[in-house]
């Protein structure tokens, strides 16, 4: 049986049997993790976020048998690999996410921007967007399907969907495009007959994009405060429901490298609960969550 996570007392400790919980989350030691997560991710953990610190990180602390978060703290920062920071990044970080979210960015770019550029002769080469915090595919897989709906089927085999994301079990799943066919129901339902294909026998349930969609859509790690690790300009941005999670100073970095990575007159979307109001950048208000470079 799983152990349960709760707080537990200080008597509890691991390797005690029945008592194998959690040990308890001091602030010096949540102060450590979240210094280390805004160093290394950018991401901002307020103090309402100590409890899912310590479940998330608890699980960790447990599996590699430490007694205390402080052990584990040291086991992270001191292993040259990288591979337990990806472990504890991974665990902290939100990927809720949906196909056709905030569907008023999509029926933008299906209806307007994309014919706008397709009468400018401006999609014949192919176009490059970048799905910027990606989490499990769906925005990029979704942005695949407005692009092979809006353009000729020649001109969207010329695009590319680049999807990246800091967290890598998010990225894994992404990759292999199957989803549960419930997580289809946002999508207009012809849509979900064109660009999936559906599971039989033990896949009964679920669905794969097709490996058309697929093929425009290209999956990375990329750590948003780092610079970014492709080369050349992108037409498109999506960073949704991302930089809710930083703080302003990391906010700003990271729209200068949008600003950087954009090709002139091209289009960054954020999240419907985000905005530019506070920083300054370079960017044109097209409509709320909407800028041009
Ligand atoms: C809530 S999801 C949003 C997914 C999608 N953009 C959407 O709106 O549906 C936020 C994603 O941002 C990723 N993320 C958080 N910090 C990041 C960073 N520093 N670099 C890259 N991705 C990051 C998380 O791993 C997570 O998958």
């Amino acid at each position: 049986m799983q152990p349960q996570i709760r707080k537990s007392s200080p008597a509890e400790r691991p390797g005690t049997g029945a008592l194998a919980t959690v040990p308890p989350l001091s602030t010096r030691e949540f102060d450590l993790i979240r210094e280390l997560v805004q160093r290394r991710a950018g991401i901002h953990l307020s103090d309402q976020k100590r409890e899912l610190v310590q479940a998330r990180l608890g699980k960790l602390l447990r599996e590699a048998g430490l007694a205390s978060f402080q052990d584990y703290y040291r086991r992270v920062i001191h292993d040259r690999s990288g591979a337990e920071l990806t472990r504890l990044l991974d665990a902290i970080s939100t990927n809720q996410t949906a196909f056709w979210r905030e569907p008023a960015h999509f029926e933008f770019l299906l209806r307007e921007l994309l014919p706008a550029w397709r009468r400018e002769g401006r999609t014949r080469e192919g176009l490059r967007l970048w799905s910027a915090g990606c989490s499990s595919g769906e925005e990029p897989y979704t942005l695949a399907m407005v692009l092979w709906e809006a353009l000729p089927e020649a001109e969207a085999r010329r695009c590319t969907v680049l999807a990246s994301d800091l967290n890598t079990q998010v990225l894994a799943a992404a990759k292999r495009g199957i989803y549960a066919a419930s997580r289809l129901t946002p999508l207009p339902p012809e849509w979900r007959r064109r660009h999936f294909l559906k599971g039989v026998g033990r896949w009964e349930g679920y669905v794969q994009v097709k490996p058309r969609l697929r093929e425009l859509v290209h999956f990375f790690r990329h750590n948003l405060t780092e610079p970014p690790s492709f080369t050349g300009t992108v037409q498109v941005i999506f960073c949704r429901n991302v930089m809710i999670y930083f703080e302003r100073e990391t906010q700003a970095e990271v729209i200068r490298t949008f600003y950087e990575c954009l090709t002139p007159g091209g289009y960054l979307f954020i999240g419907h609960s985000e905005s530019l109001c506070n920083l300054s950048h370079r960017f044109a208000y097209i409509r709320p969550t909407i800028y041009r470079k």
